[in-house]
């Protein structure tokens, strides 16, 4: 696929794909939208509504559909540092992107660090292993089809960062949906920005209970779910 490296409105850059023509982020704002889907309704809201099984002493298991740029890995990298949060970061990414388009994003600098290395490192870590890039946080990413892997753990927070529907449908059909509900722990959550009927039928359906929330800009709203206990 050929990418395409654009500025969002909040002057963060993202990522066209012409054959799909879709982006990997809100050109409203791509640092925009992942801090209000992922950081602060997915981890901020868990962390200061933990389920009663919530021990801050063991690390937030996090899984993420879609590395992407690694800006969700980065954000929420920075927010474990930030609250001294142990985490371990599970992402999956069929597509790597290649050193080149990795060297171009520009998250660091938009997000006032001067230090690239810890971007850098997200991204040039080997695939399918555990790696410490910070005390607080370790990442794992498969290099893999997220429709295929068997989950070996359960997860605290799910990040689901497909592509829209409308473009990929069959990374979001009842199937691939009720085994990351399953991949949950009982109270664990998911986020996604995405709204559609049949998305929100899929995770009830998977004992999941919906929350629909105020999207960032450009976006009318987002979806919490939560595992029941
Ligand atoms: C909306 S973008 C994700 C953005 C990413 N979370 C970030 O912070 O940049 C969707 C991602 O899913 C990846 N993807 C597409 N199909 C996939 C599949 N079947 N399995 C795993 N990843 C896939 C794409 O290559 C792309 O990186």
């Amino acid at each position: 696929m050929t990418h395409r490296l654009i500025q969002t409105e909040d002057g963060s850059c993202t990522i066209y794909v012409p054959e799909l023509d879709e982006h990997y982020h809100s050109i409203h704002g791509a640092i925009q939208e992942s801090r209000h889907i992922f950081i602060q309704a997915g981890l901020i809201h868990y962390l200061s509504h933990p389920p009663q099984s919530f021990s801050a002493t063991s690390p937030l298991n996090i899984l993420e559909a879609g590395f992407g740029t690694g800006l969700n890995a980065y954000l929420t990298l920075l927010e474990s540092e930030r609250l001294g949060i142990p985490i371990n970061y599970h992402s999956l990414e069929k597509y790597p992107l290649t050193t080149p388009e990795i060297t171009v994003l520009d998250y660091p600098e938009q997000l006032g660090q001067t230090d690239r290395s810890l971007f850098q490192k997200l991204h040039h870590t080997p695939w399918n292993t555990a790696s410490r890039i910070t005390p607080f946080f370790q990442l794992r990413k498969y290099h893999q089809d997220f429709r295929e892997i068997t989950f070996r753990e359960t997860f605290d927070l799910v990040y689901f960062d497909a592509f829209n529907p409308k473009v990929q449908p069959h990374l979001w059909t009842p199937e691939v949906l009720e085994r990351f509900a399953q991949a949950l722990k009982a109270g664990g959550i998911l986020v996604t920005y995405c709204v559609k009927g049949s998305v929100k039928q899929a995770l009830r359906a998977s004992g999941m209970t919906l929350r629909r929330l105020p999207g960032p800009p450009g976006k009318r709203e987002m979806l919490r779910a939560t595992k029941q206990a």
